[in-house]
């Protein structure tokens, strides 16, 4: 992953303001030493403030990882200089933002997203701009995305992705998937991590005859990621059975998006999940799973990780908290919204992977963010296997684990 900074972290007041602001924290008092300091507020005149941006932002709830407190925040520049209640401010140069009655805490990052992607022969419809703009809303305020090699060429893709980013209007990083292997990706892999700062590489175990990567490939990648120290991730469903499953079910008449979850069941996600732990295992490298949509695959993770096995698990909310009960919709416009992989699975995965999640079992929430609009959808109308998969979430992804798993 490497990161691009354009903010450097951000809170937000929960249904009002957002403020761009950054994490350090320098010593309090070094702020009014030229007016004497002491007791006095911020932003105390110590020559008129100039270009200096001050920012405090009053009254809120701060929500930080280890606890939630009535409590001011005070910026300067970007930075967060102090946390605690009832700031002083010491002039007009510090813009004051009420934040009474709401929450402010840390921008989130979604370590998981496509924008503009191209895949099943579309794009998302979600560019760097428009995605970014919805994050913000949401109060995600970076995501991790993946570079698509072209030809397999991981400097081409790299080189795509950041022409794809110049309309950026927040932080963003870059995973980078491997789709073929030979010794010219092998060398790129290599100069990825040391000359480019991507060192998370993910490997699709599924999309047959695109994506799709073979256990010898993967064994190749996960060993080059251990000799470079980078992070293997796979996409874990068995892409070999998921094409006969859904060639199955066409044979059977089923044509519609229930077939997208019909053909590719959770034994399949459980069974790619175990293969890609093994084989990690085995090169004695750590491992991390994106989008664990299954309690086939989340059980998987669990064993592991009792075992010892440094292996990291990564839901995405569409898992979270929906059902596969969308995909029977008769209405195809609203059955096909909900058509990704591994498939949003039957109820009971989604409450067994929000206990994974609180437990530990699994680590970090994505959205695997890859949004197709109705027409594109529409390209599978009469075939689910030409259903362009992904659905939303980088905008909705911070409310809907509070809501579900903090509120409720
Ligand atoms: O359906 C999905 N998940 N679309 C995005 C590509 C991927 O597999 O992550
Ligand atoms: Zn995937
Ligand atoms: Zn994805």
């Amino acid at each position: 992953m490497v990161t691009h900074c354009r903010l450097r972290g951000l809170l937000l007041l929960l249904g009002a303001v957002a403020v761009a602001v950054a994490a350090s924290h320098p010593a309090n008092n070094e702020f009014c030493a030229a007016t004497g300091g002491g007791g006095a507020g911020y932003g105390c005149g110590s020559g008129g403030g100039g270009d200096v941006a001050r920012i405090l932002i009053k009254g809120g709830t701060v929500v930080n990882a280890h606890r939630a407190e009535e409590a001011d925040v005070y910026i300067e520049d970007g930075f967060v200089v102090a946390v605690r209640p009832n700031i002083p401010v010491g002039d007009d140069n510090v813009k004051v933002i009420d934040a009474t009655g709401k929450y402010v805490m840390p921008g989130g990052i979604d370590p998981h997203t496509h924008l503009e992607m191209e895949f099943m022969g579309t794009v998302t419809i979600d560019d760097f701009f428009s995605g970014h703009a919805a994050a913000l809303a949401g109060g995600t305020t970076m995501h991790i995305d993946f570079v698509i090699p072209v030809n397999g060429n991981l400097t081409a893709g790299l080189e795509s992705y950041k022409q794809k980013a110049e309309k950026s209007a927040m932080d963003y990083g870059f995973h980078m998937a491997i789709t073929k292997w030979n010794d010219d990706v092998s060398r790129e892999m290599e100069s990825m991590v040391k000359e480019h700062g991507i060192n998370s590489f993910k490997f699709f175990m599924a999309y047959k005859g695109s994506l799709m990567v073979t256990d010898d490939l993967l064994l190749q990648g996960l060993q080059k990621c251990k000799s470079l120290g980078a992070l293997a991730m796979v996409h874990a469903e068995n892409g070999d059975a998921v094409a006969e499953g859904q060639q199955r079910m066409i044979d059977l008449g089923i044509t519609g998006p229930e077939g997208h979850a019909l053909s590719r069941p959770p034994v399949l996600e459980g069974e790619a999940t175990a293969r890609a732990i093994r084989l990690a295992k085995f090169v004695n490298t750590p491992l991390y799973v994106v989008h664990v949509m299954s309690i086939d695959a989340m059980e998987e993770i669990a064993k592991a990780k009792r075992e010892g096995q440094r292996v990291i698990g990564e839901p995405v909310v569409s898992g979270l908290v929906l059902d596969d009960s969308w995909l029977w919709d008769p209405d195809f416009t609203i059955a096909s919204k909900y058509v990704m992989s591994p498939p949003i699975r039957e109820a009971g995965n989604n409450k067994a992977l929000q206990a994974a999640l609180s437990s530990g079992i699994l680590q970090l929430v994505g959205t695997d963010h890859c949004t197709f609009n109705s027409t594109q959808k529409a390209f599978g109308f009469d075939d689910f296997r030409k259903i362009p998969n992904g659905v939303n979430g980088i905008e909705e992804r911070m409310h809907i684990v509070w809501d579900s798993m903090v509120v409720s």
